[in-house]
């Protein structure tokens, strides 16, 4: 089923990671897209190769801070894939703005845009980081969440505000809250720390916290499969689904998968120490997805799979 093939469909933060995946899959679809990205840190080299296609349009627009120009764009629009955001976690705490208007304020202007505009779909990129302190391992939608980073508040705002807007307006939502999601166009997180610090020195790397954290991770295809899983497959109208990996990995084996894809030797490891690397991170992140596998999706590429091929576009591009 390809439901939506020629429909006008925006995509938040489509020059960026998981928006430009989104982006693949609906131009495959034959759908007419139009990005809405400010480029803060959208990839050029990507929009270059969308604007080949004739159903692409990237427009320049803030959605924080240009509400009118969101509104313009949002006129005949059937639906939406919010993934603009502030996507670094760490920085919360040095800069307690960011998260609020970036994340919050920003879904905000994109839902008054729709309501605006009669839009009726949304899906939006939540995260596992909604979870906070993870009691409950592996850890199911409905677990009761304990707040430890802004960034992870600022997701579970957007989320009351999207399910606030569609008991008012009749819109239809699927949210899904993601592990960290890997693969080619990788833009930030632990694997492009561990490359770029050995880059700078191949012969020591810092790793954060004890190295004993245990993540699931997640590869970006898996992931595009799963968010269009749910769309296409669910009978409901709101919708949350995690999405992860059933595995979780040692933070000191995502380290050996790393300098075994440099080609590197005799690595010293230097570690920063303490359960968690940062203020607001998990010592162990798994996921529950049997909410999506009822569906019929399970993810395909292991961890390290994943890793390995995260480390080669690092290395290639
Ligand atoms: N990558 C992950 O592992 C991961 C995990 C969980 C959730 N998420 C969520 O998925 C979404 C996409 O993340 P990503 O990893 O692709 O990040 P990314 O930084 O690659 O993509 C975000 C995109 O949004 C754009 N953007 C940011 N602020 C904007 C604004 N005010 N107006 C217009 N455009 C703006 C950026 O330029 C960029 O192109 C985010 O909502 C993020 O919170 C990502």
């Amino acid at each position: 089923m390809m439901p939506f093939e020629s429909k006008n469909i925006i995509v938040t933060g489509g020059a960026g990671f998981i928006g430009s995946h989104i982006v693949d899959r609906l131009l495959a679809q034959k759908a007419n897209v139009t990005v809405i990205d400010n480029m803060h840190t959208g990839q050029q080299k990507v929009v270059e190769g969308h604007r080949k296609n004739k159903n692409y349009k990237l427009a320049r627009v803030d959605i924080f801070k240009e509400p009118a120009l969101l509104i313009k764009e949002m006129k005949n629009i059937d639906f939406v894939f919010h993934a603009a955001a502030n996507a670094d976690i760490r920085n919360g705490i040095k800069n307690t703005r960011v998260d609020l208007e970036q994340n919050t304020i920003a879904t905000c202007n994109v839902l008054e845009a729709m309501r605006l505009n009669d839009v009726k779909g949304i899906c939006f990129t939540s995260s596992a980081a909604v979870y906070g302190e993870q009691k409950s391992i592996p850890t199911p939608e409905d677990t009761p969440k304990v707040q430890n980073s802004l960034y992870g508040a600022s997701k579970l705002a957007c989320e009351a505000l999207i399910e606030a807007f569609s008991f008012y307006y009749g819109f239809r939502h699927y949210m899904y809250r993601f592990v960290s999601i890997v693969g080619e166009r990788y833009p930030h997180g632990v694997v492009i720390d561990f490359v770029n610090k050995l880059k700078k020195d191949p012969k020591k790397l810092e790793i954060l916290g004890n190295g004993r954290q245990k993540k699931s991770f997640l590869y970006i295809n898996d992931c595009i499969k799963g968010i269009f899983t749910g769309i296409e497959r669910s009978k409901n109208q709101n919708n949350v689904f995690n999405l992860g990996h059933d595995n979780v990995i040692l933070i000191d084996k995502v380290a050996d998968l790393v300098i075994n894809g440099m080609g590197l030797e005799k690595v010293e490891r230097y570690y920063t120490g303490g359960e968690v690397g940062w203020l607001g991170d998990q010592p162990m992140v798994l996921l529950s997805t049997e909410r999506i596998k009822a569906l019929g999706w399970k993810p395909e590429i292991s961890i390290e799979d994943g890793i390995r091929r995260t480390v080669k576009f690092l290395l290639e591009k």
